[in-house]
């Protein structure tokens, strides 16, 4: 393992030799000892003591409607945005969901330790204005309840969470609302064998994926899913099936289905999709042989940057290796246009894979959504022909990856101890909202924040490391002693101008900048670059600018040009303390 180890880290320092990017500096850095002043949230309730802490095992955060709802174990709480927060942050709400009794009794003598045998919130969605839609593990034996938005009143509604949920906290699962829709992929059974796309509620045909079919999915690990246009697309990591010359390797990947999918005829795929394709990311490094990042953890939504819809994920290397992490950009006009292009095959079971010649592609083209432009013929997918629906039904692969803008990594970091797993993105950052600010998240504790920059020679092709922050806050987080400094959530709150951080045990509001640290130094402010900070003409301090002010400033984020700033010792805030 060790010596594996390094070989992977010569190969990457002789990459480095033939032009492998070296990892840039932050123009600042914050320890924790500077970012414990942040606001924490631990569960507590307003005028409540440490001593009411219990195990909160927070699986996801998301804000709705000025809300901060926090889904954790057996509990779903909510905060209101607008209330200042000093040390604390509280909760206004708590939604409580237990397993029954008989649930838990039935997974404990299933042999799960009674710590898994809890409900653990993994759905949690807006289905409309009055109805919050949430599903849990509940002791596994998964199921989904409404409830009232403004209330958290229970309805007296559950379904069954299978296809919806998986039935263990481990596992990770994406769902969405679409047309009132529920779009979810996860796994369907105990031992987590089946796992599946599906499409359920609503008023159309309940649809999944083939069934235990590993050319359709092969272990996958789900990781997000986007409503855009005609189709949803899902991102996720499985074993990559038209790989088999040594061991299992993990490729990242993104499928499309079309929403307007009804399924098969009776004959082929009835209530299976007709519309899944899948096609590989490639997230690599060129050079004399590139440089794959394959372990695909985070993705964005569709964002709007300089006329193109894009998307920005992170990726890692495998978990046996060194850390190195990447992040890439794709657009969705590269991605719909794989999806165009030519399927893969293998022709025998040990022949490698090929793409299929387009005369042996039959017609209407598989994977097409049924009544649109040249499909008019065929009003619904269930009138597709027999040789179509079996075409589609044995090649959901597609033979060529989808490119990341400029063919390369947009940021690399690999000579740190983590790997970085979340994103978090604002398209409109600076005073004149012209900026983009990724945050990316670590399992560490770590934050780093980037300016994106539109280079002359492309797009989205260069980055500004503006920060990094060690977030984990060990004195308010730890729970019984442990410390788990992995982020499992990142949100962005515009109207805070704040990034809600989410660990297992604590949520942590980070400020988006620390313009404060520079005090009434004009140079470093200046230096930091940073889209949110600004040096104000009158009082003549660095301050973050609040939305919508209208105060006279100076910035140079392009060039933080302090020629003729003048010292100032003794004025600022030591920045690398
Ligand atoms: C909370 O704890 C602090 C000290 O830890 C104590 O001074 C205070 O009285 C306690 N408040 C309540 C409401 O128990
Ligand atoms: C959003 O929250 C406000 C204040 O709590 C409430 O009046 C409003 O009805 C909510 N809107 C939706 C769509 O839930
Ligand atoms: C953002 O807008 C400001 C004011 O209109 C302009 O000076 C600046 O060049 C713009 N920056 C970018 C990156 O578009």
């Amino acid at each position: 393992m060790r010596s594996e180890a390094l070989l992977l880290y010569f190969t990457l320092l002789q990459f480095a030799g033939a032009g492998f990017p070296e990892d840039s500096e932050p123009i600042s850095i914050s320890h924790g000892n500077y970012t414990k002043q942040y606001p924490v949230f631990v569960g507590h309730k307003p005028g409540r003591n440490a001593t009411q802490r219990h195990k909160l095992d927070i699986q996801l955060i998301v804000i709705m409607n000025r809300t901060l709802y926090v889904a954790a174990r057996d509990h779903i709480y909510t905060i209101e945005m607008d209330t200042s927060h000093t040390e604390e942050i509280y909760f206004s709400k708590k939604l409580t969901w237990k397993s029954r009794q008989n649930d838990v009794d039935t997974c404990r003598m299933k042999g799960k330790h009674k710590d898994e045998c809890h409900n653990f919130i993994k759905v949690l969605l807006k289905r409309n204005d009055d109805i919050l839609f949430i599903c849990g593990t509940n002791a596994f034996n998964p199921a989904c309840r409404s409830y009232k938005m403004e209330t958290l009143e229970y309805l007296d509604e559950e379904i069954s969470g299978m296809a919806r949920c998986p039935y263990d906290a481990k596992h990770a699962n994406v769902a969405l609302f679409a047309d009132g829709k529920l779009y979810s992929a996860t796994v369907t059974d105990f031992l987590a064998i089946d796992a599946v796309i599906y499409r359920s509620l609503g008023d159309n045909p309940t649809l999944r994926t083939v069934k235990h079919d590993s050319k359709w999915l092969k272990e996958p690990y789900f990781i997000q899913a986007v409503d855009y246009g005609d189709f949803i697309y899902f991102f996720y990591r499985e074993i990559a099936v038209e790989y088999n010359s040594i061991g299992k390797v993990v490729f990242p990947r993104v499928a499309q289905v079309c929403k307007n999918d009804m399924g098969g005829s009776q004959r082929v795929l009835e209530k299976q999709w007709t519309s899944f394709l899948k096609a590989r990311l490639n997230c690599s490094v060129p050079g004399d042989s590139h440089f794959y990042f394959n372990i695909l953890q985070a993705v964005t939504d569709v964002i709007h940057i300089n006329g193109h819809d894009v998307v920005l994920a992170t990726f890692s290397t495998p978990y046996n290796s060194i850390p190195g992490s990447a992040v890439c950009a794709y657009d969705m006009t590269d991605i719909a246009n794989v999806f165009t292009g030519r399927f893969k095959e293998q022709k025998s079971p040990d022949s490698t894979w090929t793409p299929v010649p387009d005369e042996r592609v039959p017609k209407p083209r598989p994977g097409c959504c049924a009544g649109s432009a040249s499909l008019e013929r065929y009003v619904t997918s269930t009138d597709f022909p027999d040789d179509t629906l079996n075409f589609i039904k044995t090649h959901p692969l597609m033979d060529e990856a989808v490119p990341a803008i400029v063919n390369r990594p947009w940021f690399l970091r690999t000579m740190v101890r983590y790997r970085l797993t979340k994103i978090a993105v604002d398209t409109a950052a600076g005073p004149y909202h012209n900026h983009t600010v990724v945050f990316l998240g670590s399992e560490k504790g770590i934050v780093l924040k980037f300016l994106a920059r539109i280079g002359n020679s492309g797009f989205l092709n260069d980055s500004l490391f503006l920060e990094e922050m060690d977030i984990y806050n060990p004195e308010k987080c730890n729970y019984d002693g442990v410390e788990d400094k992995r982020i499992v959530g990142m949100y962005l709150d515009k109207h805070s101008s704040s990034l809600y951080v989410a660990f297992s045990t604590c949520v942590i509001r980070v400020p988006f900048g620390r313009c404060e640290r520079h005090g009434k130094c004009k140079k470093t402010c200046v230096a930091s670059r940073d889209p949110y900070c600004v040096y104000l003409k009158e009082g003549g301090t660095c301050t973050q600018l609040e939305p919508g002010s209208r105060v006279a400033f100076e910035q140079d984020i392009e060039h933080g040009n302090t020629e003729g700033l003048g010292d100032c010792q003794n004025s600022f805030v030591a920045l690398n303390d």
